[in-house]
């Protein structure tokens, strides 16, 4: 065999042990800590506590693409039962579509652990804001929901971006991704049409030759925009141009109110969706249930992976 075979040989076996001895323990060591609780002398609060500050393992990498403008969406949600299930079917919806960045607004004093957690988990670009409901509008029948969340996620927005696209998405709601790279084009503020799980199953802009002419909405209730919540988004340097935009407390006039704040005239709506033929987002409502309760201490006793449980719910 010739002199120089035998170096590359040699070289390469030398490089294979190297690697086997380096990243192999290292990637046990990865794989064993996701495994949760596995070894009985250490606690499985320490592990939890461990995975929780590390939070290196990402459930998945968010998409990047070049040149794309910005998406900017603002989430408002607050702590119940069904918030991480909706978090979860939300934020999975988002690792399809590239250069997001989601702006998770809740209705509460003090961050909500379990979403602290998932967000950092999943990946994806995020900010966690906190706001409450002013007490006054929280005792009122009928509540203006999600409304403090959403102008904290608007101011959230004059401070630190510049270009691109927002838009605001009720935490239950559902969505196809088609409708993201839909608005990633809007110039001012374009529109288009929300299923609805009700007698009237749509509310959406009236569009004729490519304009809109109208709207088609189950409660029209006075408004002059009579539209979803989910069913608009809003370039960001447009409403950077408008100091005075801003959302009312108003229940059931906060779109209209803040579309009015925004100056449009629906001459400027830019229809989206195959000019307003498709459905590309639902306004689902998930059944209300009883608040959590958790894990009782009694049944999470120290050793098993309930410990550990009664801590990310
Ligand atoms: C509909 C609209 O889609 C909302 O955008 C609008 O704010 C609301 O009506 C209203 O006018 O009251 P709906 O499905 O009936 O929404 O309401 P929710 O989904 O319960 O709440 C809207 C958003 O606010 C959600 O993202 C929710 O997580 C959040 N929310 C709700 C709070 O932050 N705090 C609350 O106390 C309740
Ligand atoms: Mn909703």
């Amino acid at each position: 065999m010739p002199r120089c075979t035998i170096r590359v040989v040699v070289l390469t076996l030398i490089g294979t042990v190297c690697t086997v001895l380096l990243v192999y323990p290292a990637r046990l060591q990865q794989l064993s800590s996701s495994a949760g609780y596995r070894s009985s002398s250490v606690s499985p609060l320490k592990i939890l506590a461990d995975s929780q500050q590390k939070n290196k393992e990402c459930i998945c990498e968010p998409l990047k693409k070049e040149n794309l403008p910005p998406l900017y969406i603002i989430m408002p949600t607050y702590p119940r039962a069904e918030q991480i299930p909706e978090l979860t079917r939300f934020t999975q919806t988002l690792m399809h579509v590239p250069n997001i960045f989601l702006i998770v607004s809740e209705d509460s004093k003090k961050p909500t652990k379990a979403v602290e957690s998932y967000l950092v988990e999943s990946g994806i670009p995020h900010t966690y804001l906190r706001v409450e409901m002013p007490s006054k509008y929280n005792k009122m029948k009928k509540k203006p929901r999600g409304v403090a969340n959403r102008l904290a996620g608007m101011d959230w927005i004059r401070q630190n971006a510049r270009t691109g696209v927002f838009y605001f998405a009720d935490d239950d709601n559902t969505y196809d991704i088609r409708i993201f790279e839909e608005i990633r084009t809007t110039k001012k503020v374009s529109v288009f049409p929300v299923g609805l799980v009700a007698e009237r199953a749509v509310s959406t802009p009236v569009v004729k030759d490519g304009k809109v002419t109208g709207f088609y909405d189950g409660w029209v209730a006075n408004r002059k925009f009579p539209l979803d919540m989910a069913g608009f988004a809003v370039n960001v340097e447009f409403f950077l141009k408008q100091p005075n935009a801003t959302m009312p407390y108003k229940p059931g006039y906060e779109e209209d109110g803040f579309l009015l704040s925004l100056g449009v005239t629906p001459d400027d709506l830019e229809p989206k969706a195959f000019n307003c033929t498709k459905i590309w987002v639902w306004h689902t409502q998930t059944k209300k249930n009883g608040p959590l309760k958790g894990l009782s201490i009694m049944d999470s006793s120290n050793d098993t992976n309930l410990s550990i449980l009664r801590h990310v719910i």
